[in-house]
């Protein structure tokens, strides 16, 4: 890529799905494959920036060139990403997060029991509102997977979790959302609607979404 719209930047994005352990050998997961983040990834690279992927569970294979920081749950991806924010320039989180994790994690394999047990599963800390009320200069963007009503719950997601920018994707649509190599995104910002996208490759999604990104991050920058 010629122009170089992310030169000197620190980028630094969220990847694949979190994997909240029971036991040993079970866990509760999602369907992410790790392909939006890493697409996002090798899009920065090309745009300039310096990458550092924080990555749990993926199936698709990480772009080279960038920093790869591998975790499993919800709580390992937070201290991983705090711990990284301070010099981080953009934060993109479209890693899929888990919502809740088991409360309760077993040493060894749970026996077989009675023919009904009970799972309680507790609320994990949300990453993106952590970041969202912690950032200083930092330009973050959220992700929202929706199946359905779209623009209500991107807007919400966006004001609850203080994004400068979110990219909702219907995950219900053929050729959008987990492990499609293709999305269909939506692209939103405080004033509502900046752009919706028709089906395109995760590569030039992600593109469109870091140049939006580039332009605002450059008018800050300008006062
Ligand atoms: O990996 P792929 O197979 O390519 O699929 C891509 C994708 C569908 C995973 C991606 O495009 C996407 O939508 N990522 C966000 C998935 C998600 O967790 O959405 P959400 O609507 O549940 O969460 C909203 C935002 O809050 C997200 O930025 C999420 O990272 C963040 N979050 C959620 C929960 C939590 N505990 N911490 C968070 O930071």
């Amino acid at each position: 890529y010629a122009r170089k719209p992310l030169a000197g930047k620190k980028v630094l994005i969220t990847a694949g799905g979190t994997v909240e352990r029971l036991d040993p050998v079970r866990y509760l997961t999602n369907d992410s494959s790790g392909k939006m983040g890493f697409a996002l990834a090798a899009a920065a690279r090309d745009f300039g920036a310096e990458v550092t992927v924080v990555a749990a569970k993926t199936t698709a294979k990480a772009p080279d060139g960038v920093s790869l920081v591998r975790v499993e749950s919800a709580d390992q991806m937070l201290q991983a990403v705090l711990s990284r924010f301070e010099g981080s320039d953009l934060v993109i989180k479209s890693a899929a997060v888990a919502d809740y994790r088991p409360a309760m994690r077993a040493e060894s394999k749970i026996k077989k029991s009675g023919d009904r047990i009970m799972l309680e599963l507790v609320k994990t800390t949300d990453i993106l509102q952590t970041l969202g009320e912690k950032k200083t200069s930092q330009y973050l963007i959220g992700f929202a997977a929706e199946t359905g009503d779209l623009d209500r719950y991107a807007m919400d997601k966006l004001q609850r979790k203080r994004a400068d920018l979110l990219v909702a994707n219907d995950v219900s649509e053929e050729g959008a959302g987990f492990n499609a190599d293709t999305n269909i995104i939506r692209v939103y910002d405080s004033g509502g609607l900046v752009e919706a996208l028709p089906i395109m490759s995760k590569l030039d999604a992600a593109r469109r979404v870091l140049l939006i990104a580039s332009e605002r991050m450059a008018q800050m920058e300008a006062g």
